[in-house]
């Protein structure tokens, strides 16, 4: 598969006299793909049901051109205030019952049955006349679903949506009373049409209730989404994507990616360390112009496995952002650094944001490739640079890694839902997981809940709350070295615990007997070094304890090659853990030295270095924001 590049780009934004010369220039630079046109939707439909094509067609044409691809958005993340005049109650709820205004972005609540038919007709509209137009190559759905926090809507349209999917879920309103255990403080409901949203309870909402609320709005993005799909399918060749965020978890991006042709996301990696990452100070002062070393790395991992094996980076930060509490630029060979690294991953094309600054708005402080008086920003050397290396570059070979490990948006929600205790976040669970594996120099496959893991050596899969018996089995019958817990199975399909008590795995005597919950400043040491922090579970049974207290009570068990895993463990501990699953599959580690990371495809293993320092390796020195590539002997 050969690599691209490309660039996003707002025609409207601009003067027509420039688009020929920016056109001129994308194709200069070495960029194949321009995706334009996902929040145009006022300058497409000025007013309701007046259109304007011209624009657009033109657009499309310059850039047609100029031998580019364009990627057509559809714009239905930013629908005009006239389209808000019509449909005053479109906007999504707060969990205070407040609306979300008009005046930004993505101000639509996804059960407003009048927004989904204005989303249909625009969409529709658009396939008509675009999809079989020779330069548009590719679509992208609405913009980053989620983003803003705005999966959830406590509207009334919701409401009533969220009584149907009810209905449908449990067939009698006593099936739910007994699923959510309403006989707790009298919470049983006589029909359906009594069930309000779970917001502004006096205390805590039943979890349950919860939780299938939070299962009710995934649905919800994943109809929307389909809807789309469904009339640009109809109407167009070209590969569906949408572009998810980094750190999203409000919905099911394995249900939404099953409807599109391509994953794609959009990677800020200074941005993110200090908005999502969740990264001490000192991590997050070390790191400041180069990202954190694994956030990237774990969302291509991720999104890879949404998209079935093919993926994009949509939005490529290429020099600093404005939205982060600070927004310092990349170190030199940054831009170059995420690009590749992208690539290492089994990116097909990776797309800068954006190609002007835009002088006004929101985002006038944002970088472009160009600055706003259309002169070259740093970001354009190395853009052009990894274009001259991807076009020498043999082609992409993806490969199976050793290791799998589960991400689970159930689980995600879960665990927010009822984390017992401060700070306790599956995402966190999970990417403390993955950062270990990769500081043994492991490459990765995150993967789906239910996906075939045959073939793999070390399968993971912590914190994933309900495991259905087919699942269990699956897991169970592996030929790999499989880690489960903290909480792995912890609840039933309705958020009660299970009796016989969890895990209740085949063939591995543990019983988690009880669960307790650790201040920071409590730690409770191991022996052989490491701590449980956070969380900590006493495990009863026979099996074997391969990890114990200081004090000698089990915290890890093991039968044959199931090992659970009875708390939060820290870095040491999980070191400890994933080199020993490692050793006993029987696969190489390579410990890296910290800020360096490999990933290997099937004829290269690339190292990369997010240190502030250069560092040897075996394949030559590695300087800070630099790229080797070993080729491997097949
Ligand atoms: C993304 C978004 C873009 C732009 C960018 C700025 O989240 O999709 O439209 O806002 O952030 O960094």
């Amino acid at each position: 598969m050969k690599r691209t590049l490309g660039v996003c780009y707002y025609p409207e934004h601009w003067p027509r006299e420039i688009w020929d010369e920016d056109a001129a220039r994308m194709a200069a630079v070495g960029l194949t793909w321009v995706r334009i046109g996902e929040f145009a939707w006022k300058r497409i439909e000025p007013q309701p049901d007046v259109l304007d094509w011209t624009w657009l067609d033109d657009a499309i044409e310059v850039l047609g051109a100029a031998g580019l691809k364009v990627v057509l958005g559809t714009p239905t993340a930013t629908p005009p205030r006239w389209v808000l005049n019509r449909h005053p109650d479109m906007l999504a709820v707060d969990a205070e019952g407040r609306p979300r205004k008009f005046g930004s972005r993505r101000h639509y609540c996804f059960s407003h049955q009048g927004y989904r038919a204005e989303c249909r007709r625009i969409v529709t509209l658009m396939a008509d006349r675009y999809g079989r137009n020779q330069h548009v190559a590719a679509w992208q759905t609405d913009n980053e679903y989620g983003c803003h926090e705005t999966v959830i809507s406590y509207s009334d349209a919701a409401g009533a949506a969220f009584r149907d999917w009810l209905a449908q879920r449990y067939q009698s309103v006593d099936a739910l009373n007994r699923a959510w255990g309403n006989a707790f403080w009298s919470m049983d409901y006589d029909s359906f049409d009594e069930i309000d949203l779970p917001n502004l309870t006096v205390t805590e909402p039943n979890p349950a209730h919860a939780l299938d609320f939070r299962r009710f709005s995934s649905d919800q993005v994943a109809s929307f989404n389909r809807a789309q799909v469904e009339i640009l399918h109809a109407r167009t060749d070209a590969p569906l994507a949408h572009n998810y965020m980094g750190r999203e978890i409000g919905f099911d991006h394995f249900r939404v990616g099953a409807d599109l042709d391509i994953a794609s996301w959009d990677s800020y990696p200074l941005g993110f360390l200090e908005d999502r990452v969740g990264a001490d100070a000192e991590t997050q002062r070390l790191y400041a112009r180069q990202g954190d070393p694994d956030f990237q790395a774990f969302h291509h991992d991720l999104y890879r496995a949404v998209g079935r094996g093919r993926w994009w980076v949509m939005e490529q930060q290429p020099g600093p952002v404005n939205w982060a509490p600070h927004n310092p630029a990349p170190l030199p060979g940054m831009v170059r650094l995420w690009s590749w690294e992208a690539f290492a991953h089994g990116a097909e094309a990776v797309c800068y944001f954006r190609w002007r600054q835009a002088p006004f708005a929101q985002e006038q402080m944002h970088s472009g490739l160009l600055r706003p008086d259309s002169s070259d920003a740093p970001a354009i050397d190395e853009a052009c640079q990894v274009a001259r290396e991807i076009a020498a570059a043999p082609e992409l070979a993806p490969v199976r890694a050793p290791v799998a490990l589960i991400f689970d948006f159930d689980a995600a929600w879960a665990w927010q839902v009822q984390p017992h205790g401060q700070g306790l976040s599956y995402f966190e669970l999970v990417f403390e997981h993955y950062r270990a594996l990769r500081r043994q120099g492991l490459s990765i496959d995150i993967v789906a809940p239910e996906a075939d893991i045959e073939g793999y050596r070390v399968v993971l899969a912590p914190g994933v709350m309900h495991m259905p018996d087919e699942m269990k089995s699956r897991l169970a019958r592996s030929d790999a070295q499989v880690l489960i817990g903290p909480r792995s199975a912890a609840r039933d399909a309705s958020f009660s615990i299970p009796v016989p008590l969890p895990p209740a795995w085949p063939g591995l005597d543990v019983t988690v007997a009880r669960v307790e919950t650790l201040r920071p400043d409590l730690p409770v040491t191991l022996a052989g070094g490491g701590h449980a922090v956070r969380y900590l579970e006493t495990l009863e049974g026979t099996a074997e304890p391969v990890l114990t207290t200081a004090a000698g009570a089990p915290v890890a068990m093991r039968s044959g090659a199931v090992t659970y895993m009875g708390g939060w463990g820290d870095d040491t501990a999980l070191d400890r853990l994933v080199a020993d699953l490692a050793a006993r599959a029987g696969i190489e580690t390579r410990k890296m030295l910290s800020g360096v990371r490999v990933r290997e495809t099937g004829t290269e293993r690339f190292w990369f270095n997010y240190g502030p320092d250069p560092v040897e390796t075996p394949v030559g020195r590695l300087e800070p924001a630099g790229m080797l590539r070993e080729r491997l002997v097949t």
